[in-house]
């Protein structure tokens, strides 16, 4: 009968129900935002009269005690405490006695956990941006280096047209920036105080929630506390926003696994990044983009998770709720992780531009300029011009060349309106460089797109 609940209880909780009921195994990870949410709502206590100083004294000292000893393993987290809210009040009442017990005044653990799990969030927003811009600062670095590395651009993983390397990493120094724009945007949407709502209605007791929430870092004070303590939306979208992040870390992935292998051998990643083979003595496995793509599957998990707990509860708070923690804890992690070792494999990578080079003059990757020259020289109709390119295709297949590659009189053959002038556009550099249009692939558009990212990451660093 040590509970902090016992008064209306006559028989003591069945161990299985400690068990069954306790988050302190894992909600333990708040204690910062608990202890410091409580020091600021005792000084706000305080200020309004509700406290003498004595007693605010007693309890910052005391709380302070009480991070001490978590910080340095001394402290005992009990299952039967429940949460941390319950286990670090109780002790930090054996610590300085009865002012302890004053510290729950105009306070619910309802508005408390809504304060620690909303600042932890916050905070994880902000930090998992900041790994994603270092993570684009390294794709950035090798992107520099291959705006002339010609590649072929898939459709449908089938050779399409010619395209740059660093075009290709672009489009993921695109991805990853919208994630950043996520991530902010949800930082600035929830930054917004629970404290001072209490159980769901508010209190009698003249608390001034703009000073705790300003003491907090919080932007502004909550609106309506029934939707206060049971809003788990900020929780919601950081799971959505990592979800995205791991979608898009998971594609890259995939295709570092594609092209770290022999039929590809675009990249070689790092032997410090890569893993052997415990039977086969020459194989060297790409499992960190493997566990990249398999991770994602977890944080969606999470996410679905958290949104079928939400979608039945009645206003406000209930117990369900508890389930919001483990999941988002979880894919912060992965998340953290995820990003710090993608950025490390690409630093350490090799990139085989012969090799990209040469798949290039597979797959006729200039037919699309034969035929675009048919239509602009020759003024054929494009039907007409994409049926021609295919037979000249063909011809190049039977000769055993690629389309750049063939010679001036196999084409004539085909359409005697075909001239010279045909066989500097069907040059593979050429045909890049021809996609000029903005945010294209040519080298000069390639340029001013990392230009721009550069800009972008260099305004986050002032
Ligand atoms: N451990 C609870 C949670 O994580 C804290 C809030 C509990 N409130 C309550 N009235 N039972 O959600």
């Amino acid at each position: 009968m040590d509970k902090m609940w016992s008064g209306r209880f006559s028989a003591g909780a069945s161990s299985l129900l400690d068990d069954f009921n306790a988050s302190i195994m894992f909600d333990r990870k708040l204690y910062q935002e608990d202890i410091e949410g409580s020091i600021v709502h005792a000084t706000m206590l305080h200020a309004q009269g509700i406290l003498t100083q004595d007693e605010l004294k007693l309890i910052v000292d005391g709380l302070n005690q009480v991070k001490k000893e978590i910080e340095s393993g001394e402290f005992e987290w009990k299952i039967s405490d429940e949460d941390l809210h319950m286990g670090i009040e109780k002790r930090l009442t054996q610590i300085i006695g009865d002012a302890g017990k004053k510290l729950h005044t105009a306070r619910s653990r309802n508005d408390q956990v809504a304060v620690d799990f909303r600042r932890y969030v916050l905070r994880k927003n902000k930090e998992i941006a900041k790994a994603i811009e270092l993570l684009m600062q390294e794709i950035l670095v090798v992107a520099k280096k291959h705006k002339d590395t010609l590649l072929p651009g898939m459709t449908h993983l089938q050779h399409a047209q010619p395209i740059n390397f660093a075009f290709h990493l672009g489009a993921y120094l695109s991805m990853f920036k919208r994630d950043i724009e996520r991530f902010e945007s949800s930082y600035e949407r929830n930054n917004i105080s629970p404290l001072g709502c209490a159980a769901l209605a508010g209190t009698p007791h003249n608390v001034d929630r703009e000073k705790t929430a300003e003491l907090l870092g919080f932007d502004s004070v909550s609106i309506n506390c029934l939707d206060t303590v049971s809003d788990r939306d900020f929780a919601l979208e950081i799971l959505f926003n990592i979800s995205t992040m791991m979608m898009h870390i998971s594609r890259l992935s995939e295709e570092l696994i594609l092209w770290s292998s022999y039929e590809f051998g675009f990249v070689e990643l790092s032997d410090e990044y890569s893993t052997g083979s415990s039977i086969m003595p020459q194989k060297k496995n790409p499992d960190v983009p493997e566990l990249l793509r398999g991770k994602t599957g977890r944080v969606y998990g999470a996410l679905m998770g958290l949104l079928t707990v939400m979608k039945g509860l009645p206003l406000a708070y209930n117990k369900d709720t508890q389930e919001d923690k483990e999941g988002v804890f979880d894919a912060v992690a992965t998340a953290e992780i995820s990003l710090e070792i993608l950025k490390e494999a690409i630093k350490t990578m090799q990139v085989k531009a012969e090799n990209m080079q040469k798949a290039c003059e597979i797959g006729h990757l200039s037919a699309t300029d034969l035929a675009d020259y048919l239509v602009e020289k020759c003024n054929i109709p494009f039907r007409e011009a994409h049926f021609i390119t295919g037979r000249a295709v063909a011809k190049a297949e039977e000769l055993g060349v690629d389309l750049s590659k063939i010679e001036l009189k196999y084409l004539q053959e085909i359409d005697s309106r075909i001239s010279e002038d045909v066989l500097e556009l069907l040059d593979l550099r050429n045909s890049m460089n021809a996609r000029d249009s903005f945010g294209g692939t040519a080298s000069t558009q390639t340029q001013k797109q990392l230009e721009y990212f550069e800009n972008y990451l260099n305004s986050k660093g002032e």
